[in-house]
């Protein structure tokens, strides 16, 4: 049942091409350039004309979400805000006439999201639903939606339906800018092949894992890590801090790389491994002063950069070299060898990885 993987987490990490695959099929077709989601046929036209859009969610769904945000607000040009579900519930959140309220959520059990739908929907938001588990709860509740279709997900930590998630916001927001107007031709057509040629430049990233398992087999024991990135792979960096701390145990916390300074900062020393997101693209050169900010207070910088990129190479302690891609469906990317590194770390320190203590697939409680 784990196709001979030694966990079910490892098995997903490498099903990625495939499920992401599958959730472009039949909705995603580069040679006709046509984007077709089902589920949205008869909303875009109204999403397209949203005022706002507020997405709902917890733990690694919700930080689909923050990517979701950058993908609408720069392609579709709409206001959008990012809630963990069990805040938005329990205040008195404002909600007007054309705002959506998109839960994402995998398993489409978990009680705090569902809840924060059942309430934008009293209050007359539009509600829409991205989730794996077809006919789940919140599938149900929703007036409509899109199927993640990364097929089941059995570890614990979440992986592949991240992954999927992120796909299904970037369709959704390539259709959506289309309609609009917001993005030319050009760059239409240019997204749809760079989210078309994702799962290749992911089986190549999966390839060659040799790196990460050195990394992680020299930082096994360390007691505390910290992510950094920015822009569209800030959430990257949350990610990435998550898994880790949830399979093997490591204090581990994600930050935008420029808050750095305003504290975590204090944090450097020769003990501190700093994992950094530095892909070529907007915001690169900023990166690159973080990266030397950390190595002048003598962090263990580890960095995702792009291949060939040679001045970081000679810049850092560990390269983790990947594919070039669009900025806007990076995270696709970047996101795979951090789940990687937290797998291999959590494995090298004998954690139960499917089924981590205290962790629960669906939190179907309050
Ligand atoms: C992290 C993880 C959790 C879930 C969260 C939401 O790896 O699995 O943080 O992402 O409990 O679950 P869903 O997406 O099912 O609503």
């Amino acid at each position: 049942e784990k196709g001979g993987f030694e966990h079910f987490m490892l098995k997903e990490i490498y099903e990625q091409p495939k499920s992401i695959g599958d959730c472009m099929r039949g909705r995603l077709n580069v040679g006709t350039s046509h984007i077709q989601l089902g589920g949205l046929i008869n909303h875009l036209d109204k999403l397209s004309k949203a005022k706002r859009i507020i997405f709902v969610a917890c733990g690694t769904s919700w930080h689909a979400g923050l990517v979701g945000e950058y993908l609408f607000e720069e392609l579709a040009r709409i206001n959008v805000e990012v809630e963990y579900a069990s805040e938005f519930r329990y205040r008195n959140p404002i909600i007007k006439e054309g705002d959506f309220v998109i839960a994402i959520s995998q398993s489409g059990e978990t009680a705090d999201t569902m809840a924060a739908l059942e309430l934008a929907k009293q209050r007359g938001a539009t509600i829409l639903g991205i989730c794996n588990v077809v006919g789940s709860s919140i599938s149900r509740l929703t007036e409509a939606g899109v199927y993640t279709h990364a097929g089941p997900e059995i570890g614990v930590a979440s992986t592949k339906a991240f992954t999927a998630q992120v796909t299904v916001l970037a369709m959704i927001a390539i259709a959506t800018a289309k309609q609009k107007g917001t993005i030319t031709d050009d760059v239409y057509r240019r997204l749809l092949s760079e989210l078309a040629a994702i799962p290749t430049k992911i089986e190549d990233i999966l390839a060659d894992v040799d790196e990460i398992k050195d990394i992680a087999k020299l930082f096994t024991f360390a007691s505390n890590f910290i992510f950094l990135g920015r822009g569209i792979n800030f959430p990257v960096a949350l990610e990435g801090a998550l898994k880790l701390k949830e399979i093997s145990y490591i204090h581990a916390e994600g930050y935008p790389a420029a808050e750095m300074k305003h504290g975590p900062i204090a944090l450097i020393d020769e003990d501190m491994p700093v994992v950094f997101i530095a892909t070529k693209d907007s915001t690169y050169d900023k990166v690159v002063s973080n990266i030397q900010e950390v190595k002048a207070r003598k962090g263990r910088v580890i960095a995702v950069i792009n291949k060939g990129d040679e001045t970081l190479k000679s810049m850092v302690d560990f390269a983790i070299e990947i594919p070039e891609s669009h900025e806007m469906v990076s995270p696709l990317l970047t996101s795979v060898p951090l789940q990687l590194l937290s797998y291999y770390i959590a494995v090298l320190r004998g954690r139960n990885v499917d089924q981590p203590r205290n962790l629960a697939k669906s939190v179907t409680v309050e």
